[in-house]
């Protein structure tokens, strides 16, 4: 392995560990940062900036996008981060009805990994790099769950 190749393998490892130790912890702030400023950037549109729904776009959807602050509530209490994390990545969801509105997040942060030059023969790692995003903003809406 070249130093080039296993510096790529280091810093997608790293940001995986870093969003696995911080899930569910109280000091989950970085991870939350980052994915705080990809919802804002990515989902607000439709989910809003508090996420909550209120989006500019949530008018013209033609399913409502919800309010994602309720998402432990709605599950007993319980954040449901597996659920939410293939929602979010939805290239292998099966939708129960109807067409998907959201977005195929796995699909287009694949393809921005596909982008990234001297990743060759690292294995798997644009696929870590599309997990480590995904669990970014799982991470942040789990920290924004309301009690009740
Ligand atoms: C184009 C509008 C739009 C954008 C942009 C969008 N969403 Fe959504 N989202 C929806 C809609 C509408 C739903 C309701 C389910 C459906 O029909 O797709 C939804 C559902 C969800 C759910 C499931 C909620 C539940 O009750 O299970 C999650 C989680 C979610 N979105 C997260 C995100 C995240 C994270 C982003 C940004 C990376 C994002 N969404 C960007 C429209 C959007």
């Amino acid at each position: 392995m070249t130093v080039c190749q296993s510096a790529a393998t280091a810093v997608a490892s790293v940001g995986l560990a870093l969003a696995l130790a911080t899930a569910g912890s109280p000091a989950a702030a970085q991870g939350d940062i980052i994915g705080q400023a990809e919802f804002r950037r990515q989902c607000a549109v439709c989910h809003g900036m508090d996420g909550m729904g209120q989006g500019p776009l949530a008018a013209l959807l033609s399913v409502d996008p919800g309010d994602l602050t309720q998402l432990a509530i709605q599950n007993k209490g319980r954040f449901p981060t597996e659920r939410i994390y293939r929602t979010i990545d939805g290239r292998y969801e099966v939708q129960a009805h109807g067409t998907r509105v959201m977005p195929v997040w796995g699909d287009r942060y694949r393809k921005e990994a596909e982008n990234i030059e001297g990743l060759e023969g690292v294995p798997k790692v644009r696929e870590r790099i599309v997990a480590g995003r995904i669990l970014e903003l799982v991470f942040y809406l789990q920290s924004i769950q309301v009690d009740e």
